[in-house]
């Protein structure tokens, strides 16, 4: 039979595939980690603000306790965000002519909402609540990080379904005590106890992990 290649081009052909087989699952691998890679979810970036507000001064330099100014976070879905009133307890006397906190006075004087832009915001098919969490032992830091570090808010976690999942197929590592919950920088003395709370809060772990719980 006659040869249709020469036998350095069928050498050739198989060190292309060899060569190209990798780089080709390569890329797709590379497709597959961006994906599932943090910068596909934002984590680490910071949003700009009307207001320069810093939680390190305030929740870290001054101790205010998230729940001041994200007062509806133990009953509610959303955790809420705080009014001007808020603010203002200590803005009509510390820095109280400052034009960073003009917007402050203006929401005030208006009486309109200051407009915080969002850092966190799941799609709208899939659902969430915070009082459910935070009423069975899961602490802000776990989701949200060390926010009383932070001079600009940013996400710490992807928020993705498969960190969902992480936790909901296992949440007794993650729990706290009641009485730890909002106790900053907390770990426990003795993690394999940890595996109590599971029945001290009632948590059914079967249902955590179906297409219900999360999505209408
Ligand atoms: C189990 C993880 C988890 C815990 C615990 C948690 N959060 Fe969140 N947080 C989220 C998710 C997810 C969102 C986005 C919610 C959405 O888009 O519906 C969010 C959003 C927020 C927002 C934006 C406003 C809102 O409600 O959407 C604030 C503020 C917030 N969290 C504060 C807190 C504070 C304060 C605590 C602790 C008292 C806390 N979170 C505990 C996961 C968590
Ligand atoms: C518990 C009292 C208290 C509350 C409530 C409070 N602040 Fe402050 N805030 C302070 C103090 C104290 C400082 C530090 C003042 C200084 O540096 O001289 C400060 C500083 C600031 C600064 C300046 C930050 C910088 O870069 O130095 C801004 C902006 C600010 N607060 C915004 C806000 C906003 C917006 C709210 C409401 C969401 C708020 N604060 C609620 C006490 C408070
Ligand atoms: C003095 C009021 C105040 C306190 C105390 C405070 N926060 Fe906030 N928080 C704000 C304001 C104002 C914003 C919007 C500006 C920003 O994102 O930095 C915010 C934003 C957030 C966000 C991002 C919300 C989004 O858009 O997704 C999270 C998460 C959050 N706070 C968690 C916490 C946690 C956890 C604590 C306690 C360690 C805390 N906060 C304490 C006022 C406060
Ligand atoms: C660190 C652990 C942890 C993470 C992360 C977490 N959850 Fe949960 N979740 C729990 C626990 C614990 C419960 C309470 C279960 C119970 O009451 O039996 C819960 C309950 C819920 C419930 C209420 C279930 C019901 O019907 O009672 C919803 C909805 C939910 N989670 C959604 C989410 C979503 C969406 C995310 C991701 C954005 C998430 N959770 C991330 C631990 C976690
Ligand atoms: C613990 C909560 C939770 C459970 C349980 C859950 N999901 Fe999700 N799911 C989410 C969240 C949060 C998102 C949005 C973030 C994302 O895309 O990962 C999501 C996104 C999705 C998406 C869109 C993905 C995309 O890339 O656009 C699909 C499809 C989906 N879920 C299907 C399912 C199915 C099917 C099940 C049951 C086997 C399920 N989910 C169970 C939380 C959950």
């Amino acid at each position: 039979m006659a040869q249709l290649f020469r036998p350095e081009a069928n050498a050739r052909f198989r060190v292309g595939i060899i060569v190209a087989l990798p780089a080709a699952i390569g890329a797709v691998g590379v497709v597959f980690a961006y994906n599932h890679s943090d910068s596909a979810w934002d984590v680490g970036q910071t949003v700009s603000q009307p207001i320069p507000f810093r939680h390190d001064i305030h929740a870290g330099q001054l101790g205010v306790d998230c729940r001041y100014c994200h007062n509806s976070v133990e009953r509610a879905s959303f955790a809420g965000m705080p009014s001007a009133q808020t603010c203002m307890t200590c803005h009509s006397q510390v820095l109280a002519g400052a034009s960073v906190l003009e917007p402050v006075r203006t929401s005030l004087a208006l009486d309109q909402p200051i407009i915080w832009n969002s850092i966190h915001q799941l799609p709208s098919y899939a659902r969430f609540h915070h009082g459910i969490h935070v009423s069975k032992g899961v602490a802000c830091e776990t989701c949200h990080g060390e926010v009383w570090t932070m001079a600009q808010t940013r996400k710490v976690e992807t928020m993705s379904m498969g960190w969902c999942l992480d936790c909901h197929r296992n949440p007794a590592p993650y729990l706290r005590p009641p009485e730890a919950v909002h106790a900053i920088g907390w770990t426990p003395d003795n993690p394999a106890e940890l595996i109590n709370l599971l029945k001290a809060y009632n948590i059914a772990t079967e249902r955590l992990t179906n297409c219900s719980t999360c999505h209408y």
